[in-house]
């Protein structure tokens, strides 16, 4: 769609609309090509995961096109993207007709199921070699998509497979489905596509840990929170959910003979591609044989976690449109393609006690201790309960059977339990009244589902606030992990945050397991950790509803932390992102005296409680992608990354024709070898990294 040749020019161009001097008159003749500059940027950023505009510049591209069209309405037309925008709430969503059937897919489990599967296949159509075009099979809710002379007309789920609910509007707050696509440079006036609405594993860790904090049932994967999501009514919430989708399926086309000259599958994914989809055609892979195909799945399957999306398995379809035909359908899936499945991610196991465990908010959380049962490479043991409310809703008492899911890298999840299995001797899970490690009587807050201890120096609460304060995503401290927090908060030396600044490191020394190289390392990690930006130290604090994201915006907005301490909660909401509730969750923090005292004890200690604003443009790296991959000795992972973002630079979760420079640690696997394969990546090992940034 934004040929190579037209990036300088559409972007050029951007940058001439940015220009505040320019008038109205000639904004309003020049309305479509403002347009296409932002469909080009959004293409960009959802479709190629490779901006080239600051977040800041585009949004001042946004609101230029939504003044314009406000003053002058009739200058609207349905594919601007301003049309996205999430007002409209649906009563019922109708039902429409798929142009063609939703077909499913045969499953394979192993080798053999796909050895008989291509013999089958090389018998009907009388080859002794087949074409296969692999691609992943991506786990989330599947769509079809109607174009009708270049405009996105219907949008609709798989329902039955021969008439699905009609989402649109839903649809159209996907950012990676164009709203309108140049079909007829094919030939095309109509086309009906398939593909797959998801969230990522890392919005759905997000959307999980909401739910969490507002005393609602988490959800059990990425493909349940993408279906729900495409359900909802109304579409300004489906555009909060950052839902992403790819298109693998060309269904049905009604086109000029002549024009159009694709004829294999791969070939579709390419075309989809140039008209602007998330098409897997950086993922698929065109082999020949099906030795060849069972190799690419194995290898695929050791690398399913490092995708940053859930897929259950690959799809194997036969390359040549013309052999597909030939291999026809039976009544439920097409002869030319199997899904190969991945193995199972659930598995059931026995409740067998209940354990009730305080977090550093005194919430009192319900822990399932289960027969230990492998899944997916993990032994599971012990699953959160998470609420009451939970416990009602899937009907769990102890003894009882349940079905356990563990998707990817997402923390394990009691899908259901079983009642018809149940013997007469399983008992009903009892909560307790009071505080298992403080025994404070427990209170329940009327709008909340959880139990909560109100003892804010409870030996727990104390303990997980220091484990989050020390952790990955907060101050990171390597070396003062859970158990050594745990220890020495029972010999006395960490009694709140503050102490974590002020340990016996003479004491230490003399204690059994810690080596002299182990303690520096642990002193030097401390030392370090003061001079973290502040919104780690924001992030770091355990601020109800204040996570990562809400703790940047924060740490941009203030120039001193204890800034915090004089605003009111009107004054907070002023901020971007803080709402009603992180406002009043912000202030009654700072309203604490004993809060504010430790947070000027930490100043005095030697942390960073000033804000260093970041620049958000004009990086030596802006627009430059970065991966990391193996293990780097002289800088920690998060250190570099943060280097890279520091300058502008962006970082991707995987190699791809995006990806600028691929910087290789010790043990590279195979990203390196991918990335080998695409001359644009420039390969770097750590010193070249340290050079490059300095
Ligand atoms: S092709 C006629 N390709 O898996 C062929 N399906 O039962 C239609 N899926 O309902 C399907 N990734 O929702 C195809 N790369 C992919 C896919 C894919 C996920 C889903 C699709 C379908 C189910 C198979």
């Amino acid at each position: 769609m934004f040929q190579t040749e037209n990036i300088k020019s559409l972007q050029e161009q951007s940058k001439r609309f940015l220009d505040p001097a320019l008038e109205e008159s000639f904004l309003i003749d020049h309305i479509e090509d403002l347009r296409n500059c932002i469909r080009f940027h959004e293409h960009r950023y959802y479709v190629m995961n490779d901006p080239l505009l600051a977040d800041a510049e585009f949004d001042q591209l946004y609101k230029l096109l939504e003044k314009i069209e406000k003053k002058v309405p009739s200058i609207i037309t349905s594919d601007s993207p301003t049309q996205r925008v999430g007002v409209g709430f649906t009563k019922q969503f109708n039902t429409a007709q798929h142009l063609v059937p939703m077909l499913s897919l045969e499953n394979s489990y192993d080798a053999d199921d796909l050895l008989d599967w291509d013999r089958k296949a090389r018998e009907l159509s009388a080859l002794n070699e087949l074409e296969y075009c692999v691609e992943p099979k991506f786990d989330g809710a599947s769509i079809s998509l109607i174009y009708e002379n270049d405009l996105f007309v219907r949008g609709t789920t798989r329902g039955d497979g021969i008439a699905g609910e009609e989402i649109t509007l839903n649809l159209k707050q996907i950012k990676s489905i164009p709203l309108s696509a140049p079909f007829s440079k094919y030939g095309i006036q109509q086309a009906e596509i398939r593909g797959e609405v998801l969230m990522n594993k890392k919005n759905f860790q997000h959307f999980n840990e909401n739910l969490i904090e507002q005393n609602l049932p988490p959800l059990a994967n990425p493909r349940n929170a993408a279906s729900g999501s495409l359900r909802i009514k109304d579409a300004s919430i489906v555009a909060k959910r950052n839902l992403e989708a790819f298109i693998y399926h060309l269904a049905y086309i009604n086109a000029d003979d002549n024009e159009i000259d694709i004829n294999s599958h791969a070939g579709s994914l390419e075309m989809l591609w140039q008209l602007g989809f998330r098409s897997p055609v950086q993922e698929m892979k065109v082999v020949k044989g099906i030795q060849a195909v069972i190799d690419f799945c194995k290898t695929f399957e050791e690398k399913r976690d490092e995708l940053p999306y859930e897929i259950d398995g690959l799809v194997i379809k036969v390359n040549d449109f013309a052999l597909q035909e030939k291999l026809g359908m039976t009544t439920h899936h097409p002869r030319w393609a199997i899904a190969y499945k991945f193995k199972a991610r659930q598995a059931t196991s026995k409740l067998i006690n209940v354990e009730f465990q305080v977090g550093r908010t005194g919430s009192v959380t319900p822990v399932a201790k289960i027969e230990p049962v492998p899944i997916g490479g993990v032994t599971v043991a012990s699953i959160s309960l998470h609420n009451q409310d939970f416990i009602k809703e899937k009907d769990i008492q102890i003894g009882d059977t349940l079905l356990v899911e563990r998707a990817g890298d997402v923390i394990p999840y009691i899908v259901k339990s079983f009642p018809e299995l149940r013997k007469g001797s399983e008992k009903e899970i009892a909560f307790p009244s009071v505080c298992p490690i403080c025994q404070t009587p427990l209170i329940k807050p009327e709008e909340e589902a959880v139990w909560r201890c109100p003892n804010d120096l409870c030996d727990a609460q104390v303990v997980e606030r220091m484990i989050h304060f020390t952790s990955k995503d907060a101050m990171d401290i390597r070396g003062l992990g859970d158990a050594n927090i745990r220890k020495f908060h029972e010999l006395g030396w960490l009694k709140n945050i503050p102490s974590i600044y002020k340990l016996p490191f003479d004491s230490i020394k003399q204690m059994e397991g810690f080596g002299a190289k182990s303690v520096t390392n642990l002193h030097d990690a401390i030392e370090k950790s003061k001079q973290q930006p502040l919104y780690r130290l924001i992030n770091a604090l355990g601020i109800r509803y204040v996570g990562e994201t809400t703790a940047k915006t924060i740490a941009q907005s203030v120039d001193h932390l204890l800034d915090l301490s004089k605003m009111t909660e009107e004054e907070l909401q002023q901020m971007e992102d803080v709402g009603v509730k992180v406002a009043n969750s912000i202030h009654q923090y700072f309203s604490k005296q004993e809060n504010v005292a430790t947070l000027a004890e930490l100043e005095s200690l030697g942390l960073q409680l000033h804000s260093i604003k970041k620049q958000s443009t004009g990086g030596r790296l802006e627009g430059k992608t970065f991966l990391f991959t193996g293990t780097l000795n002289q800088l920690k992972r998060s250190q570099a990354e943060e280097m890279v973002e520091a300058n502008g630079g962006k970082i991707l979760s995987g190699v791809s024709s995006k990806l600028d420079y691929l910087i290789v640690g010790e043990d590279a696997g195979s990203k390196l070898e991918k990335a080998k394969k695409i001359a644009s990546i420039q390969i770097l090992d750590e010193v070249g990294f340290i050079k490059l940034i300095s």
